[in-house]
């Protein structure tokens, strides 16, 4: 549900910088243990930065208690239930819980079992998220992911039986090689298995990732844009009928209680902090991020310093642009008061090429159409530039 209005909800965001292996799409900030091996990193060693971090948050922030925790990777759960409870222990003894906190875990199928989801729910964890990526086992392969198409599925379950309240699977979408029925199958699987929330992402091609070299010697195609606009069309549909509708462009659920608090809270202009290495965090417009290395970033908890790398302090205008941009994607859409005058001349434009719901602007809010959800960044821009050019139909 998205957060109250009257206060600005506070997260924790933990980044957990450990996998067992790279998937060849990711370029996320985590490092396997060959690419750790002799740097003197390793979970313990994370487990007392992490501890230090949140010190050094509770002398900056003070008395705060959190709203949502997400610990995300990486693989959180390669560190397994007990250090992850240890983790929500330390937040829940620094800052304090809010009553019917939101307590979020990533997981990846293959590193959980159904007492390490029972470790979970016993320590007070009440969400978690799965990376399912697709059911067909080709797709799985040419992504480099390690389990079974039918683990997450399996994963999925676990969680709920051992009394994890919400449960995420996420999809990578447009895999070159996937077709639709493979997609039809993934959605079949996602939708027997029972959870309350979808992540869908189409596949990006990072710079400097063992895919985008596949891509570069022409080994494997580049995704397409429109077979991606057309699966999107296909997972919205499907989720839809099922009763999940989307609440932000890449994320459907099943009731506003299965919506994740913890993200709502980085597209409200929510307050968070981002404990572990690389992890960004973003206090009432003040924006920082820590250095990226596991082994850099406790040397310097460990010597009695920030593990700071760099920060921006966000003008009221920067702030401004984030709002249309973040707000825009979520179906409680943007107000269009926060919009320029060009900004809602450009909107009414929108509205009549069926790139925003007519009716919602009517009511004062931009919301984006199934049309405007494909062209979510181009809607963003003309807003923001103030373009009412018509779209061609
Ligand atoms: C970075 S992972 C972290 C959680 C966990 N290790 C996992 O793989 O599920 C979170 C999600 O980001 C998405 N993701 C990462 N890289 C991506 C890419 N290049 N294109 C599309 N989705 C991506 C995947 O769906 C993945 O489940
Ligand atoms: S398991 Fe998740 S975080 Fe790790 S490399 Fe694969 S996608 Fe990235």
């Amino acid at each position: 549900m998205p957060p109250s209005t009257d206060r600005v909800p506070f997260g924790i965001y933990v980044h957990v910088p450990f996998c067992a292996a790279r998937c060849g799409y990711c370029d996320f900030n985590t490092y396997t243990p060959s690419e750790l091996a002799g740097s003197g990193a390793s979970p313990d060693g994370w487990l007392d930065a992490v501890r230090r971090e949140l010190e050094l948050a509770r002398s900056v922030v003070g008395s705060r208690p959190v709203d949502t925790v997400f610990v995300g990777g990486g693989t959180p759960s390669l560190l397994g239930a007990e250090r992850l409870a240890t983790v929500l222990d330390e937040v829940r003894s620094t800052f304090g819980l809010t009553p019917g906190v939101e307590v979020t875990t990533e997981s990846n199928p293959e590193s959980t079992s159904p007492s390490f989801f029972e470790g979970l729910a016993a320590s007070g964890f009440t969400r978690v998220s799965l990376g399912m990526q697709s059911a067909a086992p080709h797709v799985l392969r040419l992504l480099e992911r390690r389990h079974t198409p039918g683990r997450a599925v399996a994963a999925a379950r676990e969680a709920r039986a051992a009394g994890l309240e919400h449960v995420n699977l996420d999809l990578i979408y447009s895999t070159p090689g996937e077709t639709d029925d493979d997609l039809r199958a993934s959605l079949d699987a996602v939708l027997a298995a029972g959870v309350d929330h979808v992540s869908a992402y189409s596949l990006i091609v990072e710079d400097g990732t063992a895919l985008a070299r596949r891509v570069a010697r022409g080994e494997v195609p580049a995704p397409d844009d429109d077979v991606a606009a057309a699966r999107y069309e296909l997972i919205d549909d499907r989720l839809t009928a099922a009763g999940m509708p989307w609440y932000e462009v890449s994320n459907w659920a099943a009731s506003p209680e299965a919506q994740c608090r913890h993200n709502l809270g980085y597209w409200l202009d929510g307050d968070w902090w981002g404990l572990g290495p690389g992890a960004h965090s973003h206090l009432d417009g003040a924006r920082w991020w820590n250095v990226k290395h596991p082994a850099r970033y406790g040397a310097m908890l460990e010597a009695g310093e920030s593990p700071e790398a760099g920060r921006e302090e966000l003008t009221e205008s920067d702030r401004a642009t984030e709002r249309v941009m973040l707000r825009l994607r979520l179906v409680s859409g943007l107000a269009v008061e926060l919009l320029d005058d060009a900004g809602r001349a450009a909107a009414e434009q929108a509205a009549v090429d069926g790139l925003l719901d007519p009716v919602a602007l009517t009511e004062g809010r931009a919301v984006l159409t199934s049309r405007g959800r494909l062209l979510a960044d181009g809607v963003v821009h003309r807003l923001l530039a103030g373009d009412p050019t018509p779209v061609p139909a």
